[in-house]
């Protein structure tokens, strides 16, 4: 089953968030910060921000603290050739990374997703406006689901292609809540099965107080 971690813990927290961390401030203190969110938080997104801030020996330390208690979601939006984008695939699942997201546009991806790889969740749409990849989205989706990619990211304001990417089966992961303008659950009513949050929790006075909101919000909409 594609994405078993993550609709474990998903299911035992009655959630459907994936905390992004990205800021200097919320990655000096992450480590605090995933102990206050961690009942309601399943999954935890980090890029090239806790790249720089943190390096990758300090996620290694975050990760095998705390591999139990989240999905961590490695998003370096891989583009490069097949063995480049293999090759870091393979570094990313040795720090301890669960999943990681690749763009689909360059193609290739059927050399760059073998062996011990996390799971790759491909960008199929922007949360801004992203005509070329929005305008490709169909057949990028044809090509994702040909190389076996089981998840997508498509941005909360785009409902139709939510909509389609999940008739299409994939499990959708949906940033742009909050301050991109979503609203909280607003990508769930729309039928992705994730959102990804990041400053609306991290630049928050009480980050828990937005978790706990976001959740509820979720779980209205999902009647769980
Ligand atoms: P904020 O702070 O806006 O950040 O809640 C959300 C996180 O999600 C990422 N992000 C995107 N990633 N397509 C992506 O692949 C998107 O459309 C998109 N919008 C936001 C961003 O990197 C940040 O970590």
């Amino acid at each position: 089953m594609a994405f078993e971690k993550l609709w474990r813990l998903s299911n035992e927290k009655k959630s459907r968030l994936i905390l992004a961390v990205d800021e200097d401030r919320a990655l000096e203190n992450i480590e605090d910060l995933l102990k206050e969110v961690g009942s309601l938080v399943v999954g935890v997104k980090l890029g090239f921000p806790a790249a720089f801030n943190l390096g990758f020996s300090r996620i290694k330390d975050v990760i095998s603290d705390r591999r139990d208690e989240f999905y961590f979601l490695a998003d370096f939006k891989l583009a490069d050739i097949p063995y480049i984008v293999n090759l870091t695939l393979l570094k990313l699942k040795d720090i301890g990374f669960d999943g990681a997201t690749v763009h689909i546009f360059q193609r290739g991806l059927e050399e760059a997703l073998v062996g011990n790889v996390p799971e790759a969740i491909g960008i199929a749409a922007m949360s801004h406006n992203s005509p070329l990849l929005d305008r490709e989205f169909i057949d990028s989706l044809n090509y994702a689901k040909k190389v076996g990619i089981r998840g997508l990211v498509v941005g909360a304001l785009k409902e139709d292609l939510i909509a389609e990417g999940k008739r299409r089966g994939f499990t959708i992961f949906s940033p742009g809540i909050g301050v991109q303008g979503g609203k909280f659950a607003q990508a769930i009513k729309a039928g992705a099965d994730f959102e990804i949050v990041g400053r609306a929790i991290t630049r928050a006075k009480d980050p828990k107080e937005v978790v706990e909101n976001v959740v509820k919000a979720q779980r209205e909409a999902l009647k769980i």
